[in-house]
């Protein structure tokens, strides 16, 4: 039976894979889930499988290298699934020092601790011993308003963000593991994911829950900074699929095909809650384009982001299945029926974040 290490898998991405494995998989593979459990990881994003044998949650912060090393020591760990990570671009604009701490000491931890457990005494590897570094299309900078124009995997890296730049310089370590040691890995590099479990600081959660209350809805500068939007499953199918079936050592992009503006974004928000609610329900009247607002731009806002994922699509077989308008409605229902989620997800500090956040906007 395979081992799985997942790293972040409380949060948004990681635990949608960590379902995602197991329904494909089922008890055919162990699944270990390091995560810190910052604001961003919540246990109940994995309460169907916590009861599992074939599951454990470790609860450990991947730059506490003894923590880590112990979870090597006690488990013949086969694949090491990488997502833990600060995520939040707004929040590495205000404080970048987690970030670095996380995202680059963190990530080296974790390639340290993979490659002491795998590594034989000749300098190569065990067989079949496999590190996946989840990473992001913001690496690659920002595109011109130019339809023609794509990041590939062989753009060269320009982040702009403190959050781009932190993961720029993971991959570049993850990369310099692959090219001094020959440890066995895989980068990919993914656009903006959307569906259940998301934290609502992110723009399509955020926007969901304050249409619902009816209020304000903050669009960042004109609203017409592109993103290339990916269903969440989707994203974890490529990730399994890179895994087994990619070329080791080398970097895959994965993307939704599926570039809007964030305002046309909003649109189909809006379009679809209003559509899905129904007439008795109070929240309808409250759902209406008139609560957009612009606010202030976002420093330094990439204004576009596109992937090509070519790619994966020649040498996988893995395209994204899920059209928008299915996602955004899956997204949307799975909201409406965990309100409870929700509403623990925004009590406490996350008001504290969101003044702080809008406030000044
Ligand atoms: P998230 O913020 O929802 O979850 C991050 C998880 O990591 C949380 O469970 C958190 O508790 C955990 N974590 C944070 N710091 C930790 C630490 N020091 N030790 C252990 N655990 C820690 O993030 P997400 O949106 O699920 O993103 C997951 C990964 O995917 C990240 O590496 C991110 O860069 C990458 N990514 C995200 C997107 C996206 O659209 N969200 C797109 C491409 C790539
Ligand atoms: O491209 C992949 C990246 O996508 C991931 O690596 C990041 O972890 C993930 O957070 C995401 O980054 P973005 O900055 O693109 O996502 P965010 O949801 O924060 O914003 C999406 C767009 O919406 C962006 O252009 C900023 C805008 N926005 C965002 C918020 C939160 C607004 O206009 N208003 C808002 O309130």
């Amino acid at each position: 039976m395979r081992t799985y290490l997942v790293t972040g898998g409380a949060g948004f991405i990681g635990s949608n894979y960590i379902h995602y494995m197991f329904k494909k998989y089922d008890n055919e593979i162990r699944i270990i889930n390091v995560d810190a459990l910052t604001y961003a990881g919540n246990l109940e994003n994995l309460k169907s499988v916590e009861d599992r044998e074939n599951y454990t949650f470790v609860k450990a912060d991947i730059c506490d290298r003894e923590a880590i090393e112990a979870v090597f020591a006690a488990n013949d760990i086969d694949r090491v699934v990488h997502f833990a990570a600060e995520s939040h671009v707004d929040r590495s604009i205000r404080n970048p020092e987690v970030f670095v701490r996380t995202n680059v000491l963190g990530t080296a931890v974790m390639l340290n601790c993979a490659k002491a457990a795998w590594e034989l005494p000749d300098g190569s590897f065990k067989a079949d011993k496999k590190f996946l570094h989840v990473s992001t299309d913001e690496v690659y900078g920002s595109l011109p308003e130019d339809d023609e124009a794509f990041f590939y995997e062989t753009t060269p890296y320009a982040p702009h963000s403190p959050y781009a730049a932190s993961k720029a310089s993971s991959d570049m370590l993850v990369r310099a593991y692959m090219d001094t040691y020959r440890f066995p890995a895989n980068i990919t590099n993914c656009s903006n994911n959307y569906g259940p479990y998301q934290f609502p600081e992110k723009f399509i959660p955020l926007m969901i829950n304050n249409a619902l209350q009816g209020k304000p809805l903050p669009v960042y500068g004109d609203g017409k900074n592109v993103r290339d939007w990916l269903y969440v499953e989707d994203h974890a199918k490529a990730i399994d699929m890179v895994q087994e079936q990619g070329r080791l050592f080398e970097t895959y992009n994965i993307g939704g095909h599926n570039e809007k503006q964030n305002i046309e974004i909003l649109d189909i928000i809006i379009e679809t809650l209003q559509g899905m609610l129904p007439a008795e329900d109070p929240r309808k009247a409250l759902v209406s384009r008139d609560l957009i607002t612009y606010v202030e731009d976002r420093k330094g806002h990439d204004r576009r982001y596109a992937i090509a994922p070519d790619k994966i699509k020649e040498q996988i077989g893995w395209y994204p299945e899920t059209m928008f308008k299915e996602g955004i409605k899956k997204t949307i229902a799975w909201f409406f029926e965990n309100e409870e989620w929700m509403k623990n997800a925004t009590s406490g500090d996350y008001q504290k974040y969101y003044t702080e956040m809008y406030e000044n906007k």
